[in-house]
Parts: structure tokens; C-alpha cells; sequence
């Protein structure tokens, strides 16, 4: 069983993501470390994330990587989504993802192409949205409680345009898969939204038996 998880920043698609396969019981990949870790690596290089060779260059980095707080930081963020438009680097960072969802048993991944290029086949696939105000409010929460202080306009600029770029790439750009049902958790707590994804996809999954 693949359930694919996609949506712009700050979402909530990464926390339903985890609850969806606690209780499934699935191993669960958060695609964008992977882009974050290529966007902190290039930076580390004195490298130029705009740049396909710089930007490629940086796609072969240690798993530890995936662990550094340094990729949950602000900067991050943009960092992954310049690199990520890169045909370059999305071949390097597929055949990692497409494995993890093919794996005996089933996954869940949670990214930005995951119902549409990683694993069009999936049994069930969300798009999770929320308002921009909303998105910005939640991540602003969690910088301030980490010590970073960025403001909640700031925040608000960077979630759009982040969204917009990675909207308007071509290769792989976010979209909602024709097959994915839309959960918009705007006026959801953590726990109304977990709930939610659990029906949407238990009722795919009686579809599909
Ligand atoms: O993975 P993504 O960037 O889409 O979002 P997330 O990390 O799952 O959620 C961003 C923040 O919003 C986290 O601090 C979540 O706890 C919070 N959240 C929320 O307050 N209400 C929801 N319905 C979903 C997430
Ligand atoms: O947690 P948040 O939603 O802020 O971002 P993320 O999921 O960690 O992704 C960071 C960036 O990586 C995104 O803005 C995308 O540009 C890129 N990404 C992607 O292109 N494809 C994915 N499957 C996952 C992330």
C-alpha cells in the first residue's frame, strides 16, 4: 500500500504524513530533507543553487546530513526549491524515493510529486492545502520556539514565493494529482486534520478492495 502526501509549505502534509503511517503502520520518507540536504550542501560548497552543475554537483551527501537541524532552518527552505527545479536533480534524488515507495509492505511519502511522478500508482493520495495566512502562522510558530527570528511578513513572502516557483517549474511542478483528494487544513486542528486523512483514505482503500 503507497499513500502519496503532497502540498505547499507548511501544510501540515509532513505531520499527516507521520500519523498516516503510525497508523498504518508504513515506514514514511519526507521527500523535501532530501532537496533541503542538495540546497544546504550546495550552500556548504560555496556553490550557486541557480546553477545545474553546482546544483547537481551537491546531490551526493551523506545520510547523517539528513539528521542536521541545519535543514529544518529558514534558509533552507529556499535553498531546496532553487535547486529542485533542476531536471539534474530531481533524476539524481528519483530512483532513492521511487525504491522507498516499492518497498515489500508499502510507504508513505510526503514531498511535492509524489502522486504525480514518484508514485503515480499509489492507492491513495492527498493534496494538502491551507491558507497562506494560516501557513505562515504555523511556521512563524515554529522559528519563534526554535530561536529564530524571522517575522510573520517575511515568512508569508518566502511561503509564496516558494509555492510560485515551485509551481511554475517544468519538470515535476506541485500540482494536485487528477486522482488525489484535496484536505484543506485551514480551520483544522492537528488532530481534526489526522482524522480527516484517515477517512479519505480508508475510503480509497474500500475502493480499490
Ligand atoms: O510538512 P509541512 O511543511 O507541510 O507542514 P508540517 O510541518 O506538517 O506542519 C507545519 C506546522 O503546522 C507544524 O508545526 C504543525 O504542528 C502545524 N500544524 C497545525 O498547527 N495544524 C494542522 N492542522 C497541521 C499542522
Ligand atoms: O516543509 P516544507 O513544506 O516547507 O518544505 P519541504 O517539503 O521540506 O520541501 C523543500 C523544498 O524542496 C520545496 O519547496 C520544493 O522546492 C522541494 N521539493 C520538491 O521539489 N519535491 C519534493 N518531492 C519535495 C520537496
Amino acid at each position: 500500500m503507497i499513500i502519496a502526501v503532497d502540498g505547499p509549505a507548511a501544510s501540515g502534509k509532513g505531520t499527516i504524513a507521520r500519523a498516516l503511517a503510525a497508523h498504518y503502520g508504513l515506514p514514511h520518507l519526507d521527500t523535501g530533507l532530501l532537496y533541503r540536504a542538495v540546497g544546504v550542501t550546495v550552500a556548504r560548497n560555496g556553490g550557486d543553487p541557480d546553477d545545474p552543475a553546482d546544483a547537481a554537483a551537491a546531490c551526493v551527501f551523506p545520510d547523517s546530513l539528513l539528521d542536521d537541524l541545519a535543514l529544518r532552518s529558514e534558509e533552507a527552505g529556499p535553498l531546496a526549491s532553487r535547486a529542485s527545479r533542476h531536471p539534474q536533480v530531481r533524476a539524481a534524488l528519483f530512483e532513492r524515493q521511487r525504491a522507498f515507495a516499492r518497498q515489500a509492505g508499502g510507504a508513505v511519502l510526503d514531498g511535492r510529486d509524489i502522486g504525480t511522478v514518484i508514485a503515480p500508482d499509489a492507492d491513495a493520495k492527498l493534496f494538502v492545502t491551507a491558507s497562506v495566512a494560516v501557513r505562515a502562522e504555523r511556521r512563524h510558530r515554529e522559528l519563534v520556539a526554535r530561536g529564530e527570528p524571522v517575522s510573520l511578513a517575511e515568512i508569508a513572502a518566502e511561503l509564496e514565493a516558494r509555492d510560485a516557483r515551485d509551481m511554475a517549474r517544468a519538470d515535476a511542478p506541485l500540482r494536485q494529482a487528477d486522482d488525489a483528494d484535496l484536505l484543506d487544513t485551514s480551520d483544522l486542528s492537528i488532530g481534526a486534520s489526522v482524522q480527516r486523512a484517515i477517512a479519505l483514505v480508508d475510503a480509497r482503500l474500500k475502493d480499490r478492495a
